[in-house]
This record gives structure tokens, sequence and C-alpha cells, in this order.
């Protein structure tokens, strides 16, 4: 009889920065979700990682502390109303499960500095005006080692952290050569079919740029933005491209193929406004989003439930991540 193949481990990390949007919905978020049934899930909320980027509240430190505090919650309360199920998946704080700095350490011993100087991200954020701190250069191998102490094998992300991944199989490989042992399998990106969502100007959507519709905007927050959709000048009555537009991109991110279809002809038929449009991808973000905006209601009442459940995960993902470091403290010498 043939055994049955090992599942598949599926990990990701998503940081604590704020309300999250359409980007971080379609790019990542979905597809994490859809994959709590084909593999064995471990998703973490990456504070220590938010640590780099948060912002220098200098007249109140304290004010820092409370901004990650309540980001990590917006983050657990917006993933399990969203779908994620803690049955599934392991769902935990990055830093409930220290081990991960250790493995960082570790990792950054046996990894050049060219590797880490070659990526786009520091220099994206140093462009931004973010402190570049020893921190937001190492990001790299810390993320690595997320990735590494659970010996995942797929990590679904946008495309925007390929990169990381191709430094994080730089890594496993260079640990593994170092100490002669296979410790760390090479893990593999997922990429979503909506690798790059636009925002409301047309660049990618993203916190950075000021041009999100974040997943729980109700009412009038979430007309505003959809509203303000740049598009071209094109006069209603004459016949428009859709794959040229950015109201059209994200309209069929929510509706069906067949309305998708339609819309499309009606773009090419002539005599559909802009406006209009608008306010079809309004109704469709507006009943699309309804049911999850309705879970999180919910459970906005229900803190500790939010909390117990970062805890649960938390005790699972430490479990492995303590297998892991054995092999690793081994295969050092440290032990
Ligand atoms: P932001 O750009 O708003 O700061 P993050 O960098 O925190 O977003 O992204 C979190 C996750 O969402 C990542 O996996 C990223 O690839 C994905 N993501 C963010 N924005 C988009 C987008 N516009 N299109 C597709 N995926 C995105
Ligand atoms: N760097 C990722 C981002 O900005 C977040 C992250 C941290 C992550 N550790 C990870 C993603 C491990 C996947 C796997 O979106």
């Amino acid at each position: 009889m043939t055994q049955p193949a090992a599942r598949k481990r599926i990990l990701s990390g998503v940081q604590p920065s704020g309300k999250l949007h359409l980007g971080n919905y379609f790019g990542a978020i979905k597809q994490h979700i859809a994959l709590q049934d084909e593999g064995e899930c471990f998703y973490f909320i990456a504070d220590y990682h938010a640590l780099t980027t948060l912002p220098d509240l200098e007249d109140d430190p304290k004010k820092r502390a409370e901004l990650l505090r309540s980001n990590v919650h917006d983050v657990a309360l917006s993933y399990l109303s969203l779908g994620l199920d803690p049955k599934k998946a392991s769902f935990f704080r990055q830093s409930d499960v220290p081990e991960v700095t250790e493995l960082a350490w570790i990792l950054s011993t046996v990894t050049g500095m060219g590797l880490l100087e070659r990526a786009h991200s520091y220099k994206d954020k140093v462009a931004r005006g973010i402190a570049p701190s020893v921190g937001l250069f190492t990001y790299p191998v810390l993320m690595a080692a997320d990735i590494l102490i659970y010996r995942s094998n797929l990590v679904p992300v946008g495309q925007d952290q390929v990169q990381h991944l191709e430094m994080t199989r730089d890594m496993a490989g260079y640990f593994n050569r170092a100490y002669n042992q296979e410790v760390f399998p090479l893990p593999q990106e997922r990429l979503d079919v909506a690798a790059v969502v636009p925002g409301t100007d047309g660049k990618k959507m993203s916190k950075s740029y000021g041009n999100t519709i974040d997943i729980f905007a109700e009412g009038n927050a979430l007309k505003k933005p959809v509203m303000s959709i740049v598009t071209d000048s094109t006069p209603v009555e004459a016949p428009k491209d859709p794959a040229k537009d950015n109201v059209y991109a994200l309209y069929g991110l929510v509706a069906t193929k067949e309305e998708k279809a339609e819309m499309a002809q009606r773009y090419r038929a002539g005599g559909l406004g802009y406006g209009e449009v608008k306010k079809a991808l309004l109704a469709k973000i507006d009943a699309y989003f309804a049911p999850a905006r309705a879970r999180r209601k919910e459970l906005e009442r229900h803190p500790q439930a939010v909390e117990d459940i970062l805890q649960e995960g938390a005790r699972k993902a430490r479990a492995e991540a303590q297998k892991t470091m054995d092999l690793v403290r081994r295969a050092t010498g440290l032990r």
C-alpha cells in the first residue's frame, strides 16, 4: 500500500501596519484563507517586523506601543472575520514564538552582507524616509527565519515579496551546506492571480501611497475613495477600453465572471460613463464584504476570545519551532 503524501506546510506573515485594504485582500489574504484546506497552515502577525517601520512618536513613546498593540488586534480581527478558521490554521503573533529571533541570529552568521545589500525592499523603504536601522537592513533574515523555523514548503505572498523568498532559499542553502545537513527544505512562493491590485490613483494600492480602499470601510468612508478613482477623460458616449481602466480592474475582482463580461461589453459599446461604473463598483464592494463586516462587529465584542485564539495558535507553532531549533542547535554544535 502506498503511504499518503505528507501534507504540505504553508506559511505566511502579515504586517500589523494599519488598516488592511483591497490590495492586501486580493494579493494575500484571500489566498491565505483558501489554502487552509490544502495543507497544514501557519499564519502569523509579524509584530517583530513591524518594529522596523512604526512611526517615531517622539513626544510620547507609549503611543508607539499602543499603536502596535492596536494594529495587531486589528489584523487579528480582520483575518478571523474574513474567514481564517483557527481549527484549520495555526494563527498567532510572531513574537509569541521568540525562538524565531534565535534562528535569525544563526542564519545571519552564514549570510553574506552582499545578499542583504541587494534587497530592493530595504532601498525602497529608506527612499521613502524610513530610518535605516540595523533591524530594517536585516529584515530579510528574520523573514527567512519565520519561514524556515516551520520548515515551510509553500509561502503565499504578493509579487513584492518574491525577492525575500529567493533570499530565504539562499539562506537555507548556506546553512545546509555550512553544516552539511538538509535541516531546511527550500520553500517556494505562491503568487495569486491578482498579483498587483491598483489603487485609486492607478499605482499599486498601498498604505504608503494613500490610495487605498479599506476592506472594512462602509458608508462615506467607502464611497469617498471609490468615487475618487482616477479615470481618463473619454466622454460618456465614446466606446472605452476596459483593459485600460482602473475602475474596471477593481470591478473584476468583486464581480462574477458573467457580470465582468457584461460590463466589458458596455464599455466597448459606448454610452457608459465612469460615474456609473463607480457606483456599480461601490455596490459590489459593499456587498462582497458585508458578511465579513458583520462577523467583525461580533468579534469586536469579544477581545478575550480573539486573544485566546492567538495564544492557542502560538502554542502549536512554538512546539514546531522548538523541534526545528533542536535540530539547528545540534547541527551547529550549540548543543
Ligand atoms: P502596503 O503596500 O499597503 O504596505 P504590505 O506591504 O503590508 O502592504 O502588504 C501585505 C501583503 O499584501 C503582501 O503580501 C503584499 O504583497 C500584498 N499586497 C499589498 N498591496 C498589494 C497590491 N496592491 N496588490 C497585490 N498585493 C498586495
Ligand atoms: N515581509 C512580509 C510583508 O511585508 C511580511 C512577512 C514577515 C512574511 N515574515 C514573513 C511573509 C514570512 C511571508 C513569510 O508583507
